[in-house]
């Protein structure tokens, strides 16, 4: 056990970027400029900006050093081998292909795999993920468990696959419709929640059953392995390293965003067993991204993700890390705000559904929650529910399953002083919550409005 309870940042700040208070009179304003979507603000008008944790977290003086040391040969550069190294000491696939980002290795991979008639299963596609699957004409299905739909019920590993589900879908479609099978570590679009090692087991066993290959959306992978070792039997005394590399032992293949877990602000990469694929990819690698040892990336980034792939999995890093996040949520738990439970690796999930029972799903009230929190304190952070998902391709909307807003934790950027502000905003915007009135569209593209749709408070009733 560790003597003291107070789990501090495993790091001390040696640059700093200021943060400009505003007041609530130029928050007001710069809400209706946006039409009261937070995509639109200028961030330097956010005080504590929760949009994402995605390539948005502090670099370490190592990963700047190694940004000095990049090497910008246009083939076999130094800085591709070190790269090359950290990702195979984790992750011991036979081909790395460096991309610019996690979706790049997506679009890659399914345009070689992929198609009209093909069916891919997940626990939950991300969006991107679902966007590049489709885009080839195939089907892609989400089967988590049901625990992971349900924001409230309590599961050390919600984002876990539901295998009977799994081995039902192979059987009724045809393993030959299914080229790969995919497992979101963490699962983000469920809560980022974490899928236990007898889970990744068991989708293991469904696989081989039908000769499928299965492939991890690693890009939590290490906050992943740290629930797995703090919850799951047999793994407490095991290192992190060593539980990513049974993970990935599991697997045939991976792709990758290192704006997470390489603890990097831009890169990601596509990793695989097979020859024939990988062949594939790396000709589709060189008419989108470019040569196969630096992908879409400059010689600098892919040392600063080796850099980022060492220090991820330190568990200081990861205890920090993972505390951090629950901290936020359990001190929201304990002042009556409903959020998913239990907490994830990256991020909090405010049930605005809940806390806005109220405002009508088609009124959005997790875009309401979220303007508010940037009113009154300057927090972005961003509705997933309704103004996300519930647009449908044919004009119609309909509800979303979930109204929630996500606060996404960058990386080592915030302290506990910024993170006791943010519990003090919400705490205060939830006190009032039944004075907050819903939304409407006034204007929105005909697909992914989330980004570009601009809205209206409407008016309080009678
Ligand atoms: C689970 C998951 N997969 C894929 C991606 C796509 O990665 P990128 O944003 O680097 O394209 C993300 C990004 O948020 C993600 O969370």
């Amino acid at each position: 056990m560790e003597r003291w309870r107070t789990i501090i940042e495993p790091f001390r700040i040696k640059s700093v970027e200021p943060i400009r208070m505003t007041t609530v009179a130029e928050r007001d304003d710069h809400l209706r400029e946006a039409g009261f979507n937070l995509f639109n603000l200028h961030a330097a008008d956010v005080l504590i900006d929760l949009l994402t944790d995605s390539g948005t977290g502090a670099m370490s003086a190592e990963q700047w050093a190694g940004i000095q040391r990049g090497d910008e040969s246009y083939a076999g550069s130094p800085s591709w081998f070190r790269f090359l190294d950290a990702v195979t000491e984790l992750f011991a696939f036979r081909h790395v292909i460096p991309t610019h980002q996690g979706r790049a290795a997506e679009k890659i991979l399914f345009s070689v795999i992929g198609g009209p008639d093909k069916v891919i299963p997940s626990n939950t596609h991300f969006d991107t993920t679902r966007a590049n699957i489709e885009f080839t004409g195939a089907e892609a299905v989400d089967l988590v468990i049901a625990e992971g739909r349900s924001p409230s019920v309590i599961h050390p590993f919600k984002g876990n696959m539901d295998t009977d589900a799994l081995d039902t879908l192979i059987v009724e479609r045809g393993a030959e419709r299914v080229p790969v099978v995919f497992v979101t570590v963490t699962n983000n679009s469920g809560g980022g929640q974490p899928v236990s090692m007898a889970n990744l087991r068991a989708v293991r066993e469904v696989c081989d059953r039908y000769g499928l290959p299965l492939f991890l959306d690693a890009c939590r992978f290490a906050e992943n392995a740290w629930f797995i070792k703090q919850r799951e039997d047999g793994y407490a005394e095991r290192s992190v390293p060593d539980i990513v590399r049974e993970m990935a032992g599991l697997a045939d293949g991976m792709t990758m965003s290192g704006k997470k877990d390489a603890l990097a602000n831009i890169g990601g990469w596509l990793a695989l067993n097979d020859d024939r694929w990988a062949e594939a990819c790396r000709n589709m690698l060189i008419l989108t991204e470019g040569f196969p040892t630096y992908g879409g990336l400059a010689g600098r980034d892919l040392e600063a993700m080796a850099a980022g792939l060492r220090e991820v999995v330190q568990d200081d890093y990861l205890r920090y890390r993972v505390r951090s996040t629950a901290y936020l949520g359990e001190a929201l738990v304990e002042a009556g705000v409903p959020v998913v439970q239990p907490i994830g690796g990256h991020a909090v999930y405010l049930d605005a559904a809940a806390l806005l029972p109220h405002v009508p799903p088609l009124e959005y009230p997790g875009q309401a929650l979220a303007c508010a929190l940037y009113r009154e304190g300057g927090i972005r952070g961003c509705e997933i529910g309704t103004v996300m998902f519930g647009q449908h391709p044919d004009g119609t909307e309909s509800p979303a399953p979930m109204e929630l807003v996500r606060l996404a934790i960058p990386r080592r950027v915030y302290t506990q002083s910024h993170v006791d502000y943010v519990i003090e905003v919400i705490r205060w915007v939830a006190e009032r919550a039944e004075q907050l009135r819903g939304m409407r569209i006034v204007e929105q593209p005909s697909a992914l409005r989330h980004f570009t749709a601009r809205f209206e408070p409407l008016a309080a009733a009678g």
